[in-house]
């Protein structure tokens, strides 16, 4: 599979887990605002994922910036009985353009199967959102040698859907300070592009694949420099408006002219 990444516009999310007040969001966001248009011409593609009760405050204060934002996870139904839970209609209607599905924290902490996130992608989908579908192994299965294995069975149950992006989060990279190398994540990444093409022929090659795990703008210029890392799915450091403009800058240098922000 060629690796050419000239349709693949780089992307950069921030996911904000369940961090911030909208105090803080809003403060986050102007100063994100300020500092990316300070950065010039060639950006990539930019996103917030702030938790639902800050959702307003980050589209309101990101208005017109070119910063999207995004939900941090969404129920397949449109409505109904479902205490706690919020619908892709929901995200539409308080201004998300994008939802992660099936982050590790969701697979660990509340059982999400590989069937269930995919169709949190396609009820996303069906409304116009962008999923981002997360995959990735743990330490345990990339020590028995599983990691293709798990990625493969994380993939099964996907569909090219429009929009779609995969985010590459090794589990034992996230909030452990140890990143992949730009090495091992370019392996995966390629691998989840192969199987990608196998499948659904030519999408592969503008299907973005971001990497996540312990981003820093220590390691995100390595990162960038890899064919098929596509951007960065940032959770701690884009809690810092300087050290998230710092890898959104390391991911900049891919970006083309024709796509500056507003
Ligand atoms: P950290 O960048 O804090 O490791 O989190 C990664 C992540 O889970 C992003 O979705």
């Amino acid at each position: 599979m060629s690796s050419d990444r000239a349709g693949r516009r780089p992307f950069v999310a921030g996911n904000w887990k369940m961090h911030l007040v909208r105090r803080e969001a809003d403060a986050l966001c102007r100063k994100l605002r300020d500092g990316a248009k300070a950065l010039g011409s060639v950006l990539p593609e930019i996103a917030v994922f702030p938790s639902f009760p800050l959702l307003g405050t980050a589209v309101e204060a990101l208005a017109a910036s070119g910063i999207g934002v995004g939900g941090q996870d969404l129920r397949a139904e449109e409505w109904g009985a479902f205490t706690g839970d919020v619908s892709g209609r929901q995200l539409v209607d308080a201004g998300a353009s994008w939802v992660l599905c099936g982050h590790s924290e969701r697979r660990q902490l509340h059982g999400e199967t590989d069937e269930l996130v995919a169709s949190k992608a396609v009820a996303a989908a069906r409304v116009g959102l962008r999923p981002v579908v997360c995959v990735g192994e743990s330490r345990e299965q990339r020590r028995a040698g599983e990691t293709f294995a798990v990625l493969d069975r994380q993939l099964a149950p996907l569909d090219a859907l429009p929009g779609l992006l995969l985010a590459y989060e090794p589990v034992w990279a996230i909030g452990s300070g140890e990143t992949a190398t730009p090495e091992v994540a370019q392996v995966a990444h390629a691998h989840l592009r192969r199987r990608w093409g196998e499948r659904f022929g030519s999408a592969a090659l503008t299907l973005r694949i971001l990497y996540g795990g312990s981003v820093t703008p220590e390691n995100s210029t390595g990162l960038a420099a890899m064919p098929d890392v596509d951007g960065a799915l940032v959770g701690g450091a884009s809690l810092d408006p300087g050290r998230f403009l710092a890898i959104i800058s390391s991911f900049a240098a891919l970006a083309r002219p024709s796509e500056e922000l507003p």
